[in-house]
């Protein structure tokens, strides 16, 4: 059965195998990913299928600021192709407008082809590059998407 569901610390050995499945240098430790899950303000909520996680999303918001900010997204790499980036990024639409937020912004390296077709696709549009940002001198581009 395949579905999103909100992650809780049981989960956070399957999401540090999928950080470090997807993920080289710029990577999340166990302990960022602990803290995401379990005391940021924000959310992680995870895929599974075959009562395993596929797939893992967070997204974080300050006080006071109507931006919710996608922090990371990433699908097992065999896991791909199947619709579950989509579904975490509809499940990131309807967290932020239940917390009233009116925009969804993010991080994306400059390269990452798939990643963009991802968030084009969604409406997300890109609003400004960040030279240097990631720790192999690659940009990324801000990107948001207005939910109002
Ligand atoms: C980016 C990522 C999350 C996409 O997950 P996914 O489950 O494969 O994506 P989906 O199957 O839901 O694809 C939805 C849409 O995204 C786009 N897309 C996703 N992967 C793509 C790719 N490799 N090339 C082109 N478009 C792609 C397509 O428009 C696709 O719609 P379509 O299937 O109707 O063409 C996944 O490739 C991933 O985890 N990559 C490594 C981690 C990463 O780069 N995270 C983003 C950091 S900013």
């Amino acid at each position: 059965m395949t579905g999103v569901k909100k992650a809780t610390s049981t989960d956070l050995d399957a999401i540090v195998a999928i950080e470090n499945a997807c993920f080289t240098d710029d990577r999340f430790s166990r302990r960022q990913l602990g803290y995401l899950i379990t005391k940021a303000q924000g959310a992680c909520f995870i895929i599974s299928r075959n009562n395993s996680v596929k797939a893992y999303i967070s997204v974080i918001y300050k006080n006071n600021t109507s931006n919710l900010r996608i922090y990371s997204i990433a699908v097992l790499p065999e896991a791909r192709g199947r619709g579950f980036g989509q579904m975490l990024i509809d499940k990131s639409k309807t967290f932020a407008r239940e917390q009233h937020c009116s925009k969804i912004t993010l991080e994306v390296k400059t390269t990452n082809a798939g990643a963009l077709a991802l968030y084009k696709k969604n409406g997300f549009q890109i609003n400004g590059i960040i030279p240097n940002y990631y720790h192999d001198g690659t940009a990324a581009y801000h990107m948001i998407l207005n939910l109002k």
